[in-house]
């Protein structure tokens, strides 16, 4: 079988195999927040940049090639990483304490992993709404980090079209599909996979909020290994 190389390691993989895709299947971890492996991917987050022969490029948007030489877990993309992940909390309104994806959340956990303790800009506090209209289903924009899972996963995997991405630069939001542009007169239903796929607090369940405690959910009781810090984040 043909393989390539992460961080020294073989891996292998089949023809049209992204990087991500063939490195997650081998047990490999690569940071990532808009890439699902039921679906396309998107290139949105930039979570999962690697280094290809001194190259930066997206691992979920790269196709594998033999012989290829990957790095993953460095210090210098530790700390890119880390810039990306804290602009998205510059860019939105993320108050974890009180989210109740608190512990299941992977803006969060991909945060604690990359040693992010501060937000290093001013938070950009933007105006947002929260959109309650649907009967079993929250929206709330401010959470939103644009990762458009819930958008491919309502195309690819439930055949409707509900959400799309529009506007430019700092005004790009998510819209809904629907007469009046709020979920309750869109075609999403609660048991759709757009419905359960958002990685962070944005898109929730009504009814459901605690339901497990904070400190025994997902990322409390399995937090992500630490990456390879860089020199102004402790030792690697
Ligand atoms: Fe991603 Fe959630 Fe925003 Fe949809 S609502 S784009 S899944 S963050
Ligand atoms: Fe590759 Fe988001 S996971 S760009």
């Amino acid at each position: 079988m043909k393989q390539f190389f992460l961080d020294g390691a073989p891996v292998p993989f089949e023809d049209g195999d992204t990087l991500m895709a063939a490195a997650t299947r081998a047990g490999h971890q690569v940071p990532h927040l808009c890439w699902h492996p039921q679906l396309a991917p998107s290139g949105a987050c930039r979570l999962c940049t690697v280094q290809v022969d001194g190259r930066m490029t997206a691992a979920c948007t790269t196709r594998a090639s033999e012989g290829l030489e990957v790095h993953n877990h460095t210090p210098e993309l530790t700390a890119l990483r880390r810039q990306l992940t804290q602009m998205l909390f510059v860019e939105g309104n993320h108050y974890c304490p009180g989210c109740e994806k608190s512990g299941n959340c992977e803006l969060q956990s991909t945060a604690y992993a990359l040693g992010m303790a501060d937000m290093r800009h001013e938070l950009l506090m933007p105006q947002r709404p929260v959109d309650a209209s649907h009967p079993d289903l929250w929206l709330d924009h401010n959470r939103c980090i644009l990762c458009k899972l819930c958008l491919r996963a309502s195309r690819e995997l439930d055949g409707k079209d509900v959400f799309a991405i529009g506007g430019y630069g700092a005004h790009t939001q998510l819209l809904v599909n629907a007469p009046d542009g709020r979920l309750g007169a869109s075609a999403l239903q609660a048991d759709d996979h757009a419905a359960h796929i958002c990685p962070v607090g944005a898109l929730l369940p009504k009814r459901r909020g605690f339901a497990i405690p904070i400190g025994q959910r997902h990322c409390d009781t399995t937090p992500p290994p630490p990456l390879p810090q860089d020199a102004d984040h402790g030792p690697t």
